[in-house]
């Protein structure tokens, strides 16, 4: 698993991934948003497609066109390219909310998933680790903030118990169906 800077080549997996595994869904100039203002922020998790499992994962379909039979070659929606393939992914961003002009800076986690196959490896924590320092160092970031669902066992478990997050307070029906969000809040500090 490598865990890099995303880019805008990226995006459509990060879509994908997230469609995938959260009901909090986001138009594709949002994605886009977040890496041309704060190119730094988010992270990708890759794994390379080694042998055959890249052939088993190609999708091919046939296209008429124009009386002429097209064989084209689709690549499944979770390659960034043949042979790297995207497994997680953290979207963030710094808060540019103008009511929030005279607080210090502060960096949101917007999104943050894992596929299915791919958890419990410790790949979430490495990338809100590498979100964290680059907020903090690149961006100025005094703290970070982000919402997560009351009923979210394993979210919660990540950001309070192994990232130290504090609980700032219950948002309720923050989410679209009604549920309550836990607003939580970890301070930066600046590395020597
Ligand atoms: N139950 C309890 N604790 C868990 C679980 C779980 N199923 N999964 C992770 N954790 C906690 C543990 O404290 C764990 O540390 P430990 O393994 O030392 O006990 C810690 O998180 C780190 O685990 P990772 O392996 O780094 O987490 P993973 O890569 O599995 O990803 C994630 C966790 C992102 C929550 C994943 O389960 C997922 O993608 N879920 C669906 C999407 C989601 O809920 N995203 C967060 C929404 S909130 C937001 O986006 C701001």
């Amino acid at each position: 698993i490598t865990i890099r800077r995303a880019t805008i080549e990226d995006l459509l997996c990060m879509q994908n991934a997230n469609l995938n595994n959260l009901p909090e869904n986001y138009l594709y100039k949002y994605y886009m948003y977040h890496i041309l203002s704060w190119p730094e922020a988010s992270f990708v998790a890759t794994t390379t497609a080694v042998g055959n499992e890249l052939g088993t994962e190609l999708d091919e379909f046939e296209e008429i066109t124009q009386n002429e039979t097209k064989l084209s070659v689709k690549l499944d929606p979770c390659y960034v390219r043949p042979g790297e393939k995207l497994v997680g992914y953290v979207l963030a961003k710094m808060n540019d909310d103008p009511s929030q002009q005279q607080e210090e800076a502060n960096g949101h986690i917007t999104s943050l998933s894992v596929m299915r196959t791919y958890r419990r490896m410790g790949i979430a924590e490495k990338l809100m680790r590498q979100a964290l320092f680059a907020l903090c160092e690149v961006y100025q970031a005094k703290y970070v903030s982000l919402h997560v669902r009351q009923s979210n066992r394993a979210a919660l478990h990540l950001y309070r118990d192994t990232l130290e997050f504090e609980v700032l307070n219950v948002e309720k029906s923050y989410y679209q169906d009604g549920e309550d969000a836990y607003a939580m809040r970890k301070q930066l500090v600046l590395s020597e």
